[in-house]
């Protein structure tokens, strides 16, 4: 490593919306590009609720995927209040299904098939924890009382802690933690309970949402929390603890979905994820922690190896386009237009 370059271990991403269809072949290169592995989500609509059609989404995505990549993609299963045990025995078998995603019912796009009470998932969790299949949680309580800024919090110290204290040997991810609360209850729990973030809630705080106006590519589910939640999302991603990894939440929508009088949550950050994190890394004084957030922990934590080879960042300027063409529309990027201060050379 130079001055001018930063050479790490191939980092992969622990959550991902790749979507189908001419939308999966726009964006999958993005992520191909950098990542060796990607945990793909299974919000597609319909839902993936099996493990045939997993198979399916999985062949689909290999066909799309640039021919000279050697990505691999991990598929997980949607959980509903009705998935059978029999399902989660075939998805630890299958050998690519790597974990079941809680989605609360109505907590983000594509949730309507969601977990309606956590009780109806008990049989479901009894099985994962058995046999050994991840849980993949969306850290939300959906109460139309409960304020949207407390959704995570309300969800951890309720929901969560209780599917913790109840399967004590389940493996369990709090995908894109938001708040402080959140990393604090991971960092405090036994060593098979981590989680993801990503790189927007480490680089803004939620005044990013309204400054100078509304900002639509700003707008993701969990949202953007206040600066002292951020400031703790940066101590868990950059204080080295094997709990914290790598977990775009790239979720591409097209612009018109996000621009409109009822702009769907998400934000596309796989056309610079590495060099998002990298920034947020480098702000914090932390670049030599990169490695280890975005390359190691990961596969550790889901016991797989390490990939072996190596991807290199420049310190080096370039503009992020406006636009990407996407499925004969146009996705906004995140960070449309600003200047990013790494770039990703090989
Ligand atoms: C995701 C999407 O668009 O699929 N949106 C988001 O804001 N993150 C769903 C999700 O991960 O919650
Ligand atoms: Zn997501």
């Amino acid at each position: 490593m130079t001055a001018s370059t930063l050479t790490i271990t191939r980092p992969d991403d622990w959550h991902v919306h790749l979507r189908d269809e001419a939308l999966l072949r726009s964006v999958v290169g993005a992520t191909a590009r950098v990542f060796g592995r990607a945990v793909v989500m299974p919000n597609l609509d319909p839902p993936i609720t099996t493990v045939a059609a997993a198979a399916a989404y999985r062949e689909r995505i290999a066909v799309a995927t640039p021919p000279d990549s050697r990505f691999a993609p991990l598929l997980t299963l949607y959980l509903t209040d009705n998935t059978p045990a029999e399902e989660i025995v075939a998805a630890r078998k299958s050998g690519f299904v790597i974990g079941a995603k809680y989605y609360p019912a109505g907590a983000t796009t594509t949730s309507d098939s969601g977990v309606t009470a956590h009780d109806r998932v008990y049989p479901a969790l009894e099985a994962m924890e058995k046999h050994g299949l991840p849980l993949l949680i969306h850290g939300e309580a959906t109460a139309s009382e409960v304020d949207v800024f407390d959704r995570e919090r309300v969800f951890v110290e309720g929901s969560l802690a209780r599917i913790v204290r109840d399967f004590p040997a389940l493996k369990v991810v709090l995908e894109h933690v938001t708040t402080h609360e959140g990393a604090e209850f991971v960092a405090a729990a036994p060593a098979h309970v981590g989680a993801t973030i990503t790189p927007q809630h480490l680089s803004y705080s939620r005044n990013a949402l309204f400054a100078g106006g509304i900002r639509p590519h700003r707008y993701c589910l969990p949202v953007l929390k206040r600066e002292s939640h951020r400031q703790a999302l940066i101590q868990a991603a950059t204080g080295g603890n094997p709990k914290f990894f790598l977990g775009t939440d790239s979720a591409p929508h097209l612009r018109r979905a996000k621009e409109s009088a009822c702009g769907c949550a998400g934000c596309y950050t796989a056309h610079a994820a590495l060099e998002l994190y990298a920034e947020a890394f480098e702000a914090a004084g932390a670049l030599e922690r990169l490695e280890a957030f975005a390359s190691f922990h990961g596969p550790d934590f889901y016991g797989l190896p390490r990939n072996t080879d190596t991807v290199t960042l420049a310190h080096e300027t370039w503009t992020v386009p406006d636009e990407y063409a996407a499925a004969d529309e146009v996705i906004v990027p995140f960070n449309a237009g600003a200047t990013m201060r790494w770039r990703l050379v090989v």
